[in-house]
């Protein structure tokens, strides 16, 4: 059967031979056997329910196996034969085209070059799921392909529960993933749950199929980094020559080098596991590898004296680096920390003192005396940073949760009112109010066509939309419009597309209705194909996240998560194509909600409408709930839109005098 009849047959009605798992698959980790012996009776008969009677006692053995092995059912038996990846979009068998984009995107988010763990259908972030299992894909697209344009899917992380008789212009797909009860929302909630098959752990844009690889990632991190170095650099002066010393290589933090030399400064990126230090120089993300730290002395030193602008990764431990630049006198302009400490106690911080190897065998073989150990270490890490920061090191938290785990461990890292951290998170200090408060965030757009050339295009569309608006941006905002001129103008120079043809550029309300709006009039001239455009869901108004997207917010409401429901729900009704809500996300399940949406540019007068009504609320939803907790520039920015845009009414806050409230209590 070709790609075509295998969408089209969904669940086979043959039952298809077992097959082996690819020998150089990246798989899953072993997941938590958390099941009573009832709840794993439970999550087979749940399993079971997708498929045919006559084939349930197989199936009930090999489903158990895979509990034991696996700790989740992911019925690999059925997972297709045909390669996974971001067809053209014609290639999809389909009866509306919106429905073809979606199939595009799923497939994207499953393609062995992009996704973590293909085979567990794990997008990204060790646990990001696209499905919780094959028979769900294959259902999925099976209903994708017979939908028309006045149905809607509604889908339950990851279970299509089946399409609904709806309109043109409701949401083809609505997707839930992870949403609990809030009683039942704690990481071994989440074990359970996953496990029994009722609940997935969607990420961001992995169960929103709105991932497009990493490129998403550098593009954050490049503006974290330029915009730290303006807070602490006087205007005009150069970061070229100036220090920003970090940690991590892995899957996201693999960025910073990257980051840093689109940035123009010096970058030192510490990392112990020389598997994926080497990957990422290999790669050509990062200039230069060294292992030993008189070395990587040396060449610090000469890197500074010569005003270098240069990516080193250090092979060896982060706090090592920090303690030995005090000794040396060497001064950090920028220092931060991508080692994963959303998971300290399994290998995501790696403590120093002992080997590589060491640390892993106490993971297994003594958690207790390792957790110790990590502890112990983040208290000397945090020590080390403190030494630099008194010297005028500027150091920010990246969302890695270093400042939360190192205050657990007891490090001296609390601020003076013993509530508040010494130091500010990047989203406190500079994506906040820089960005988001401004409606600056992650926007993004796929050709579906596949051909590169209409990617190429597509920058030129947005660069010329861009230098048309900054002529008449207010000064406030011409940092950030200058910033994304730049990165368009050497997106493809910077070689960053990994699978589907896709593009991130930061942009505010207005920009990114305008670049939408030029792109669907290209694809009216018959220029390029059908565009898709969405977000990131850590963005202005998708996401509430009280320690990451939302933690400048300051009026007690960041956590309440009203902001990201409203986004949702105002999308899908505005003319998304599909919309997403979930639980979880970065920083852990029970910690967020965030969501996003994905929509089809076809060329059409509809499309261009469903666009203006709906970019500006999922934008300015964020801006006015920013502003309402009086936060200065989105105050700035709701302003002005209200000035754009006479419709808009936003409740604005009387900002109070502090000698009021002196005395009162
Ligand atoms: N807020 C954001 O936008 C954002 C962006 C990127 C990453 N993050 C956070 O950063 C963290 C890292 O993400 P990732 O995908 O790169 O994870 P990852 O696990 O793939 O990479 C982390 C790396 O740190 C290394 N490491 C651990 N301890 C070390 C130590 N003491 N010294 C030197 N190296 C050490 C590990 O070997 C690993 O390679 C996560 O917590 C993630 O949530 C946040």
């Amino acid at each position: 059967m070709d790609f075509k009849e295998q969408i089209l047959e969904g669940i086979p009605t043959e039952l298809p031979a077992l097959k082996p798992y690819p020998s150089n698959a990246n798989r899953a980790p072993k997941r938590k056997d958390i099941l009573s012996i009832e709840e794993k009776q439970l999550a087979i008969r749940n399993a079971l329910r997708y498929f045919p009677k006559q084939w349930h006692e197989e199936l009930a053995k090999e489903f158990a196996q895979e509990l034991k092995t696996y700790g989740r059912i992911y019925m690999h038996r059925f997972k297709p034969t045909y390669k996974m990846y971001a067809r053209p979009i014609d290639e999809y068998p389909a009866k509306c085209k919106q429905a073809a984009a979606i199939m595009l995107m799923i497939n994207n988010n499953l393609d062995n070059t992009v996704a973590q763990h293909p085979e567990e259908l794990i997008t990204y972030g060790g646990n990001g799921a696209v499905f919780q299992n094959w028979a769900q894909y294959l259902l999925t697209m099976q209903y994708l392909s017979m939908m028309t344009d006045e149905q809607t899917l509604h889908m339950y992380s990851g279970h299509p529960m089946g399409l609904f008789p709806s309109s043109k212009n409701a949401p083809r797909v609505v997707v839930t993933n992870g949403m609990m009860i809030p009683n039942y929302s704690t990481p071994n909630d989440w074990e359970k749950f996953n496990a029994l098959g009722v609940t997935q752990y969607g990420q961001m844009t992995a169960g929103s199929f709105m991932y497009i690889g990493p490129q998403g990632i550098v593009h954050g991190t490049t503006i974290t980094v330029m915009n730290a170095f303006r807070k602490i650099l006087t205007e005009g002066e150069s970061p070229a020559g100036k220090i920003f010393l970090t940690a991590g290589l892995g899957g996201m933090s693999g960025a910073q080098p990257k980051a840093g030399n689109i940035a123009g400064c010096i970058t030192i990126c510490a990392e112990v596991n020389p598997k994926a230090a080497t990957k990422r120089f290999e790669q050509g993300w990062v200039d230069v590898l060294i292992d030993n730290i008189d070395s990587l002395v040396l060449r610090v030193k000469e890197a500074k004296e010569k005003n270098e602008v240069v990516s080193i990764a250090f092979i060896g431990n982060i706090v090592d680096v920090w303690e030995r630049f005090d000794v040396e006198d060497i001064f950090i302009h920028l220092g931060s920390d991508q080692t994963s400490l959303h998971i300290p106690w399994t290998g995501g911080y790696y403590p120093v003192g002992i080997s590589y190897e060491e640390s892993n065998r106490l993971i297994s073989e003594d958690p207790e005396a390792f957790k110790e150990k990590v502890q112990a270490s983040l208290r000397r890490h945090a020590a080390a940073i403190n030494k630099h920061n008194s010297k005028g090191t500027y150091f920010f938290d990246y969302g890695n949760a270093f400042l939360l785990e190192a205050s657990r461990a007891g490090a001296d890292i609390m601020a003076e009112n013993k509530i508040d951290f010494k130091y500010a998170s990047y989203v406190q200090d500079i994506l906040g109010p820089m960005c988001f408060d401004y409606g600056f965030g992650p926007f993004r757009w796929v050709c579906t066509s596949g051909n590169p050339a209409d990617l190429d295009k597509t920058d030129q569309i947005a660069m010329d939309v861009l230098e048309k608006m900054i002529a008449q941006s207010p000064k406030e905002i011409q940092l950030q419009m200058q910033d994304n001129i730049i990165w368009i103008k050497d997106a493809k120079k910077n070689k960053l597309v990994v699978g589907s043809q896709a593009r991130i550029l930061y942009a505010d309300a207005e920009g990114r209705f305008k670049i939408a709006d030029a792109f669907n009039k290209a694809v009216a001239a018959g220029e390029i194909g059908a565009i898709v455009i969405g977000r990131d869901h850590h963005d202005v108004s998708g996401t509430d996240s009280p320690y990451r997207e939302t933690s400048n917010i300051y009026d007690g409401s960041k956590f309440t998560a009203d902001m990201a429901i409203h986004n949702v729900i105002g999308d899908s009704f505005r003319g998304a194509t599909w919309v997403s809500i979930h639980n979880g996300g970065g920083v852990g399940w029970g910690e967020v909600i965030n969501g996003g949406f994905g929509m089809f540019l076809d060329g059409t007068e509809a499309a261009a409408e469903r666009l203006k009504s709906m970019i500006f609320y999922d934008v300015n939803n964020g801006i006015a709930r920013r502003s309402w907790a009086r936060n200065e520039e989105a105050l700035f920015a709701i302003k002005r839109e209200m000035e754009r845009t006479p419709s808009l009414k936003v409740t604005l806050p009387n900002l109070v005098d502090d000698n009021i409230l002196k005395n009162l209590f």
